[in-house]
């Protein structure tokens, strides 16, 4: 059992040959809603991907709240812990997408900003059933911190996607058994340059030393990089036709958490990350993009 303790966005997504500069206007080719925020991906990931998952969040009680539960559960999540807050709007985030399928995004958390401490020790049932507690940085960073060290207490195994970039407190890291950042997210916490790969290392290590397990830092189609205690490795990612490159990291931690969950094996648990990010942008959108296990056992195996 996965718990996923995070955001729920419902995704404002537009197409545009360019992203705009400052002061520009560009005419986009398409526009669609579609159910995202990186909690819910990454719960939807590790559930299409066949593990039992809980998602712990708040949503709005505007018109998106119930298609973002629906969503979670049509992919089999248990929503029970999904708490409405009360004259608030759900998290939204506005995104624009190139036609190489880069992408630009602003969030608005709403409702997600309102998940508590309380909240956390409400829903203590769902992180006890988990093996694995997982998190990322679209809530308040108290709630973040409060949530590693209950899931710690409880002997859980804790994943942090520092998604988008905060300061964590020193204390945080020790509570931390794997950290997924990508190059950006890891100079933000370690306020060093991560150019190269001695770079990221370097960083890396030093939170190693602060108390953070394992750290993995997704490098896009570049692959990623572990690096453990005594151990560090680049693993190549799959080369595919990339449409639209939202929810890549969720896709990679949803198929991480669901395959380490089942064989504690850190290097399978990376391979299958990085083919469930593959399948990810290889369609639009967030939750719309990421593969079922019918879907990446056929595509893997053909
Ligand atoms: O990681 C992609 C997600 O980031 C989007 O679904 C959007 O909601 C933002 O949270």
């Amino acid at each position: 059992m996965i718990c996923v303790i995070g955001s729920m966005n419902m995704d404002l997504v537009v197409n545009v040959d360019k992203i705009p500069i400052p002061g520009e206007t560009r005419t986009g080719t398409s526009f669609s809603t579609i159910s995202g925020g990186k909690g819910a991906n990454q719960a939807v990931a590790a559930a299409r991907m066949g593990s039992d998952v809980y998602m712990v969040a708040r949503v709005g009680d505007d018109i998106f709240a119930d298609t973002l539960k629906n969503e979670l559960s049509s992919s089999k999540v248990n929503t029970d812990f999904v708490y409405t807050q009360k004259n608030s709007a759900s998290g939204v985030a506005l995104i624009s997408v190139d036609e190489d399928g880069q992408n630009n995004i602003v969030v608005v958390p709403g409702a997600n900003y309102f998940l508590t401490k309380k909240d956390i020790d409400d829903s203590s049932e769902a992180i006890e059933k988990s093996d694995i507690v997982v998190l990322q940085n679209e809530i308040p960073i108290e709630t973040v911190s409060y949530a590693l060290q209950t899931a710690k207490k409880m002997g859980k195994i804790t994943v942090l996607n520092p998604a988008p970039a905060r300061e964590l407190e020193d204390e945080d890291f020790k509570n931390i058994d794997f950290l997924i950042p990508n190059e950006h997210e890891l100079e933000s916490l370690t306020d060093e340059p991560a150019n190269t790969e001695e770079q990221l290392i370097m960083s890396a290590k030093k939170l190693i030393k602060k108390g953070a397990g394992h750290i993995i830092i997704t490098l896009g189609e570049n692959g990623c990089l572990y690096i453990g205690k005594d151990t560090q490795k680049h693993y190549k990612a799959y080369k595919v036709k990339a449409v639209d490159s939202t929810a890549a990291g969720d896709s990679f931690i949803g198929g991480f958490c669901s395959s380490y969950e089942k064989d504690k094996d850190i290097e399978k648990a990376i391979d299958i990350a990085q083919k469930t990010a593959a399948m990810s942008v290889m369609k639009n959108g967030a939750q719309s993009s990421i593969p079922t296990k019918e879907e990446f056992d056929e595509y893997w195996n053909k």
